[in-house]
């Protein structure tokens, strides 16, 4: 009896981490959590995603002390397809009514955000999150993109990931010491399985080229692009991303046999095949031993939060308790507008899209150029505004 006052009296707000997990989670969680707490409303953690609200796995978040700067999620996460499960999307609505909620914090990528469109008629607020940063809508008119109209200009995540691999490719902070001291081919690998955004980012770092999946690869004609910066400078810095395609649009390096459940397929070192090649086919111009190949790999998606992560991470979390506990009944997308001073948080209502595929966005060629392998000025303008500025040098005597 007293237990059912309770549950009528207090708002109870659910909230899962879905997909890939990324360094701000914690930020988002602690501060939905904050707003809770000083508003009268428990807030109910699922553990590990749509799977935890499939089997009705929750922990009492008031309980849990959230460090809001230690990377990864208290909530844990999985990748579940309800698609395929019969009857999830049925038993998700048990256990959402189960546990007396009024509404669904989801914080995922697009799988995970295409998992809430199978349950409209449950209230949610979304937050993108995705070192991919493939979530969101980046309108273009015959003069380019206006970056005050990007809807969703990042996913969380995206600007720590961006930060570290500008890093690494660079002179300052990276490997282009080791590349000009010992005159090698440094070949970078990025995560991103079917978008290039992590990629493009390492421009900010100012590699020599970059390979992305949207643009299939002539490999000819960055071999021949890379001989030629090698004879220029004694050293090139490469980056690729793990889901770039051969020009016959073959993965360069994926293990079909390995799909997740959203049929991803597991990639397995596009880096490493690239330089492998570029061993063979250069070996007669000159000295092939120091062609390498780096794998950050996990990294991307590890340790604390930059800034900018942290400081939306809390912004969007707190936001979207707030938005349940007023009452709103709709699949909300709180996304991040760009403003004259910084960001803003903009819903955007789900109702007004076909399905989460006109999410999913790809870099184009207003943003990248296959014949030069790089990112156009209007890629540069777009992430001066994520990732922090980096000293552009270069170094070293031809010899
Ligand atoms: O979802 C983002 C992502 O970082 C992809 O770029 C990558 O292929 C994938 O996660 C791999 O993650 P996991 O091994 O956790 O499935």
């Amino acid at each position: 009896m007293r237990e059912s006052m309770r549950m009528n009296s207090k708002k109870r707000i659910g909230i899962l981490t879905g997909g890939g997990d990324v360094p701000p989670l914690n930020a988002v969680i602690s501060a939905a959590q904050q707003y809770a707490s000083l508003h009268d409303c428990e807030l109910v953690g699922f553990v590990g995603g749509w799977q935890g609200v499939l089997e009705n796995r929750t922990v009492p978040l008031q309980a849990v002390n959230i460090d809001p700067r230690i990377g990864g999620t208290v909530l844990k996460s999985s990748r579940v397809n309800l698609v395929k499960i019969p009857g999830a999307a049925e038993q998700v609505r048990i256990n959402f009514n189960k546990r007396g909620l009024q509404g669904l914090v989801v914080v995922g990528g697009e799988d995970t955000l295409s998992n809430s469109l199978l349950v409209k008629d449950i209230p949610q607020v979304l937050i993108s999150k995705t070192i991919d940063n493939d979530v969101g809508i980046i309108p273009k008119d015959a003069k380019g993109i206006k970056l005050e109209k990007i809807v969703n200009y990042f996913t969380l995540g995206y600007p720590t990931a961006a930060r570290l691999i500008s890093r690494i490719v660079s002179q300052q902070y990276g490997v282009r010491t080791t590349a000009y001291s010992h005159e090698r081919i440094m070949i970078v690998e990025s995560m991103g399985m079917h978008a290039g955004w992590l990629a493009l980012a390492s421009t900010m770092g100012d590699p020599d080229f970059i390979v992305i999946p949207e643009f299939p690869l002539d490999y000819e004609i960055f071999k021949e692009a890379v001989a030629r910066k090698f004879d220029e400078q004694r050293h090139v810095v490469a980056v690729i991303a793990e889901g770039a395609k051969w020009k016959d649009g073959s993965f360069i390096a994926a293990d079909e046999h390995e799909k997740d459940s959203f049929g991803h397929p597991r990639f397995k070192g596009s880096a490493a095949v690239l330089a492998e090649r570029l061993k063979r086919d250069l070996k007669n111009r000159f000295n092939t031993r120091n062609v390498n190949s780096i794998n950050p790999s996990y990294l991307y998606r590890s340790g604390e939060p930059e800034s900018l992560d942290l400081r939306f991470g809390k912004k969007l979390g707190s936001k979207a308790v707030e938005l349940l506990t007023k009452g709103s009944q709709d699949q909300v997308f709180l996304t991040l507008k760009k403003s004259a001073a910084s960001f803003e948080l903009k819903p955007f209502l789900l109702s007004e899209i076909q399905s989460i595929e006109s999410l999913h966005r790809f870099v184009d060629e207003t943003l990248y150029s296959d014949q030069e392998f790089c990112a156009t000025d209007a890629a540069k303008r777009y992430l001066s505004y994520i990732v922090p500025e980096i000293r552009r040098i270069r170094y070293g005597l031809k010899g």
